[in-house]
């Protein structure tokens, strides 16, 4: 049976990464992965995949509802999975209750927080961000302000990234898992 993505974690448990667009989500996590020796899976890409097309297209095609809908259903079968992962997330994903639910019942969630200027740089013209375009400043600045409470809701963890390397900020993340896993195991085993 596939396992309960609800119940809380009986395995050593996901890492989730969280955070506006441009923060470094996708970035820190394939490093994290790595240096974890675990699968990194990107949600963007995994959407891509599961619909045989871009999330611009999807977008386009369907509205930020229908994008919603998507990214729904395929967090919450990453979060199911009985190998953990390490999961960078999209910006948007904290949105729905039910995400944020089923990322901290399954995930060690880390949000990755930046200011609007410094996403702004990483994201540059704001290509293939449907919800940036036009101004990639304004809605960066204005879509970081909307969600802060979703992000504070959903997070375990938050490391303010504007002034760390990514080796540091990998560092940080990865140093995070490890103590969450061993806390965990400890846990199972009933140890103190
Ligand atoms: C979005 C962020 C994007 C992507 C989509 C919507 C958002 O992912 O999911 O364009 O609502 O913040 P990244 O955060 O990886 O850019």
């Amino acid at each position: 049976m596939a396992p309960d993505p609800h119940s809380p974690a009986t395995v050593p448990p996901h890492l989730v990464l969280v955070g506006m667009m441009g923060a470094g989500k996708t970035s820190i996590g394939r490093r994290v992965a790595k240096r974890l020796h675990r699968r990194h899976v990107d949600l963007d890409k995994a959407i891509e995949r599961a619909a045989g097309t871009t999330v611009p297209e999807i977008f386009a095609a369907e509205g930020e509802a229908g994008f919603r809908a998507r990214e729904h259903a395929v967090l919450v079968e990453l979060l199911g999975s009985d190998v953990p992962l390490v999961i960078s997330t999209g910006g948007g994903a904290v949105l729905r209750d039910d995400n944020r639910a089923v990322m901290r019942a399954r995930g060690t969630v880390v949000w990755l927080r930046a200011t609007p200027a410094t996403l702004l740089v990483r994201v540059g013209d704001g290509s293939g961000r449907p919800l940036l375009a036009g101004d990639p400043l304004g809605n960066l600045t204005r879509l970081a302000a909307e969600r802060a409470d979703a992000y504070r809701d959903v997070a375990h963890e938050i490391i303010d990234v504007d002034r760390l390397s990514f080796d540091t900020v990998t560092e940080r993340v990865t140093r995070l898992v490890t103590a969450s896993t061993t806390s965990a195991t400890s846990a199972q085993q009933g140890e103190p």
